[in-house]
């Protein structure tokens, strides 16, 4: 049972989260408002004439910044835009930086702005999670004071009510306001204003308006089904027969359905899946729309539409569309920016994790430490072109991304690296093969504990049982699960099982480090050394020195230009009042850790040499198991299959 002060917080939580609620619909009220366009224009208007004459490219390019407002305050305008898609997308901050730009040029004014933005990308690489977030980030901005719209009421278009100042007036509007009114009232609310007001556009009735795409209001998604059967009307409606009936007019603008998406997006986004399914004449369709902010139907003129389309595809339908000569130009219309997949393993665990952590058949089942990581890095690997360059191979090349040091390669590298490889990231694994590679492995297994071992056999059955791979390819990505294993998961799980052999691995690898320093010293100056328990005075322990350095293979040769560089690093830590720790410098680390796990190999020769341990051996081996789940992430099942694993290495080495 749960303390009793818990049960109370937990009460006090639930009736915090209720009043957060209640006064969320409180709030929702209180922001509503209605009037006529005579009120809109003496209490609205003048509080911010600029923000309510925004077209829908300026406002998504506002969105994005009040939700970056939070940023550090050295941030760019373009880092502080992006904040919206970073809460959930990881390892694309490139192409998320273009989409930005996009948005920022558009609300400019530039001729980008009347292109189509289409996302290209390979499956599952998170396009329609960028659109998502875009929707979202747009129904929250609309409840608050900075991006509070207003709408005709009634109108199906949700158009700005500033449309209804007539052409002759709006000279002296911007002259008044400082604001270039750029929309036209549709047919709907031409008849509106002359039907129910006799053109007296003054009394016409005005709301603010809240983004929502439940209720698509300002936010329209269109899918494309079946082409054969695919019809216009899904986009730009068409005449409601039981309405022409009642009216008796087929001209009537109440007699046609405002139901298509366009209508649905006015005002803000018109997300288009797959848009290069759609047949081609929705397709001009769209780009007259972006271009020329209108569509025309049959029987009305042009109809104005203030939105912005985001339209995503997939590669192989962006291939099959590229070779048909007549789309052309059609491309020439659209701004087309690459969504790849992430190219780091450290920002692809973070996606697996996002992944993982809502998945319903991870729920309690435990994860060894590295096995995100590993399934990362097979991916990662999946993704890269062999590197050309002399002495670099996949490996480094992956570690290089992921901004780790690789010795003999400067930092520099990765920079050129990614220049060289422009087209990575365009296929390969998708973070949905290997996630359902892990589940299936998971609930065929019935498992509560799932390790890297197990998680390298289940993506080796998913490569081998994919329908979709041929020999060739499959091959290769069972060379890399291989390589995953023997250049990362090896030099892991040795660590771990290495540190956890000690009771404070960090404490005396510091005490090693600074033994090491004292000799090292007393050698460089031909100086004695006091032993701290003796007294005495002896020369410096040289033997000591080159068994420490020999783990790292600095040769008797090179040995005094070591020693000189790492009393140089000292000293430079020393001067800035800082310790000199294992941490600052990478060889002197794995040289220190080969030589503490050195001195305690014979723990795990016992694991594997007694065949029945005996009390001792067996308290040995249990101590170190248990530092494995309390401090090192593992559980019981996962510690043991570490610990014999990193056994069966050490015998082969
Ligand atoms: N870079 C990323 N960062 C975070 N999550 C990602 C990333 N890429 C993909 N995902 C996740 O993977 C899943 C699939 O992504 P999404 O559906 O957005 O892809 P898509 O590009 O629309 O794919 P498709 O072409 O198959 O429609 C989502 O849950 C998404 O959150
Ligand atoms: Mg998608």
């Amino acid at each position: 049972m749960r303390p009793l002060a818990d049960q109370n917080s937990q009460g006090g939580s639930n009736a915090a989260f209720i009043d957060s609620l209640s006064s969320f619909s409180r709030l929702h009220r209180a922001q509503r408002w209605e009037g006529t366009f005579g009120d809109f224009l003496t209490s609205i208007l003048p509080g911010n004439p600029a923000a309510l004459a925004r077209t829908s490219h300026e406002y998504i390019w506002d969105m994005l910044r009040w939700h970056g407002r939070a940023s550090a305050a050295e941030a760019t305008e373009t880092q502080r835009a992006r904040e919206l898609f970073k809460r959930e997308l990881f390892g694309i901050d490139e192409p998320l930086a273009r989409v930005v730009d996009y948005f920022k040029a558009a609300a400019a004014g530039s001729d980008v702005g009347r292109r189509l933005l289409l996302l290209l990308g390979p499956p599952s690489g998170g396009k329609s999670t960028l659109a998502i977030l875009l929707k979202r980030g747009l129904e929250e901005y609309s409840r608050t004071d900075e991006g509070a719209l207003y709408a005709i009421r009634g109108s199906p278009l949700r158009e700005n009510p500033l449309n209804l100042i007539p052409t002759s007036l709006r000279p002296e509007f911007r002259e008044r306001y400082g604001v270039a009114i750029q929309g036209e009232l549709s047919p709907w609310a031409r008849d509106f204003v002359e039907r129910e007001f006799e053109g007296d556009f003054v009394r016409v009735p005005v709301e603010r308006v809240f983004l929502a795409e439940a209720s698509r209001v300002g936010i329209g998604t269109y899918a494309p089904h079946d082409p054969t059967t695919a019809d216009i009307a899904d986009l730009v409606g068409s005449v409601d027969l039981a309405k022409v009936a009642q009216i008796g007019d087929e001209g009537d603008p109440r007699a046609w359905s405002w139901s298509g998406a366009v209508y649905a997006a006015s005002r803000g986004v018109l997300e288009m899946i797959e848009i290069l399914k759609v047949k081609r004449e929705f397709l001009y369709l769209l780009l007259t729309l972006t271009q020329e902010k209108n569509v025309k139907v049959s029987r009305f003129p042009l109809i104005h539409l203030d939105e912005t389309i985001l339209a995503h595809t997939n590669l192989a339908e962006f291939h099959k569309f590229l070779q048909e000569k007549e789309n052309e130009a059609l491309l020439d219309r659209m701004v087309i920016i690459k969504i790849p997949y992430a190219l780091s393993y450290r920002d692809e665990s973070r996606i697996y994790q996002k992944l993982v952590s809502g998945a319903p058949a991870f729920r309690n089942v435990h994860l060894d430490p590295h096995v995100l990581n590993l399934a990362s890095v097979f991916g990662i690997l999946t993704r890269l072109v062999k590197p050309e360059r002399e002495g670099l191979d996949l490996a480094k090349k992956l570690r290089i991304y992921a901004g780790e040091a690789v010795e003999g390669v400067p930092e520099s590298e990765a920079q050129r690296l990614h220049a060289e490889s422009g087209e990575e990231g365009m296929n390969g694994v998708s973070p949905r093969f290997v996630i359902n590679a892990i589940s299936n492995a998971i609930t065929r297994g019935n498992t509560h504990s799932l390790t890297s071992m197990e998680l390298l056999l289940a993506l080796k059955d998913a490569i081998e049982n994919d329908a979709r791979m041929d020999a060739k390819q499959k091959k290769a990505w069972i060379d890399h699960l291989v390589t995953a294993r023997k250049e990362f998961y090896n030099r892991w799980v040795k660590e771990d099982v290495h540190r956890a052999m000690f009771a404070s691995f960090e404490a005396e690898a510091q005490q090693l480090l600074e033994k090491y320093l004292d000799e090292v010293e007393a050698s460089l100056d031909h100086r004695q050394v006091t032993d701290p328990i003796t007294g005495e005075n002896r020369p410096a322990d040289e033997r000591f020195l080159r068994s420490v350095e020999e783990k790292i293979k600095v040769s008797d040769s090179g040995k005094l230009s070591f020693r000189q560089e790492v009393v140089r690093k000292a000293m430079v830590a020393f001067k800035a009042g800082e310790k000199f720790k294992l941490g600052s410098h990478a060889r002197m680390r794995e040289a220190i850790e080969q030589y503490l796990f050195e001195e305690r190999r014979d723990v795990l020769r016992l694991v594997t040499s007694t065949a029945r341990p005996d009390d001792e051996a067996r308290q040995k081996i249990s101590v170190v198991q248990q530092r494995l789940v309390t401090e090192y992430g593992y559980d019981e099942h996962s510690a043991k299959e570490a610990l014999s694993y990193v056994t069966t290495l050490l015998a082969q080495e």
